[in-house]
């Protein structure tokens, strides 16, 4: 559990508060506290809400970045927009790590980039000793499509940084895949893209890799990760029908989209990625009766409702 207890954790309160109290507990106890606060950005999305469960789970001192504070939130939250310099340092300041998983997404590949150029120069100013950064399995191959690239140059500009750096590249999340299911069905159809395989993982495993990392005093590429197994979109599409006890008739046509170029690649994964976490079939029928998280997080409600189920 957090070292915090449940009332204040629910406030949001500006995170000089945490280094004071580390300063007050060595002053009475005579011992160095060395905590280490990290900031969680992208912590209110898919992955980061499972980031910040698994840092409470480990007992870690850790706030949530985001936009948009909610004061029921589950998890302490600090105020901030990276694409804004000067929200940046004061959320930043008595930070030790961050936690890197915002993301605006592939309809805004440049926010991202921007985002990364913010954090590393707040991360300089406020003496951030590690930032732990999650990518994508295969970008390097796929750099023609927009987002990828952008993924990419974050990379390198936090490779560059100086400050110590750890990336993680993972596949596509269940969450993500299940999202794009329920977008295929069109009346009584499941229209899937023809051709090529995924190998999808759950977001809470890619979210323990992270929270390891975070704690680890070494820098680098961890080596990628991927789910326990590879699917074509129509065998994802029959056993998300299965859990969901739909019954659309699944078509496979070639989809002029770019995002099903990238399936079509192959390059989303690869023979070198380590398995981890719960197989699609198993995730599936655990989750297929819940609201999608790519949906509902325009809804705020606590971050451990995505895992109670476990
Ligand atoms: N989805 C996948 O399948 C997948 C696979 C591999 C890697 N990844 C990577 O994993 C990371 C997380 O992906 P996700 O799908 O979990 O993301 P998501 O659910 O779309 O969440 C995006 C998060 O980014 C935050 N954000 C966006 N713009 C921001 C800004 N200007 N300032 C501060 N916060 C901002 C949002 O916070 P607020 O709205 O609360 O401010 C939100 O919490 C991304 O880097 C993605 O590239 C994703």
């Amino acid at each position: 559990m957090n070292n915090y207890n449940t009332s204040s954790a629910r406030t949001i309160f500006p995170n000089r508060a945490n280094v004071f109290a580390s300063v007050i507990i060595e002053f009475l106890t005579g011992q160095n506290c060395e905590m280490n606060n990290i900031l969680v950005t992208g912590g209110t999305g898919v992955l980061g809400q499972h980031v910040c469960s698994q840092l409470d789970r480990a007992g870690l001192n850790f706030w949530a970045l985001t936009r948009n504070p909610h004061p029921a939130a589950y998890f302490r939250q600090v105020a901030g927009d990276l694409l804004r310099k000067t929200s940046l340092d004061s959320a930043l300041c008595g930070m030790n790590s961050v936690i890197h998983c915002a993301s605006s997404g592939a309809a805004n590949p440049d926010a991202d980039i921007a985002a990364m150029r913010n954090l590393i120069d707040a991360a300089h100013h406020d003496k951030i000793s590690h930032i732990v950064y999650v990518s994508i399995v295969g970008i390097d191959h796929l750099t023609w499509f927009p987002y990828y690239r952008a993924k990419l140059a974050c990379e390198e500009m936090l490779i560059e940084s100086g400050i110590r750096w750890t990336i993680l590249r993972a596949t596509q999340f269940h969450e993500l895949v299940a999202y794009f299911l329920g977008l295929m069905i069109r009346g009584p159809l499941m229209i899937t893209p023809r051709g090529g395989r995924l190998q999808p993982i759950e977001a809470n495993a890619v979210a323990e890799v992270l929270t390891r990392a975070v704690r680890e005093p070494r820098s680098g590429r961890l080596t990628d990760i991927a789910g326990p197994e590879v699917h074509s979109f129509e065998s994802l599409a029959k056993s998300w029908q299965h859990a969901a006890h739909r019954r659309k008739m699944i078509v496979s046509l070639p989809v002029p989209d770019m995002r099903f170029r990238l399936l079509r690649s192959n390059r989303l994964y690869h023979s070198g990625c380590e398995p981890v976490g719960m197989s699609w079939g198993n995730w599936v029928r655990e989750h297929a009766s819940e609201l999608n998280p790519y949906i509902s997080r325009a809804q705020p409600k606590p971050a451990n409702a995505l895992t109670a189920a476990r």
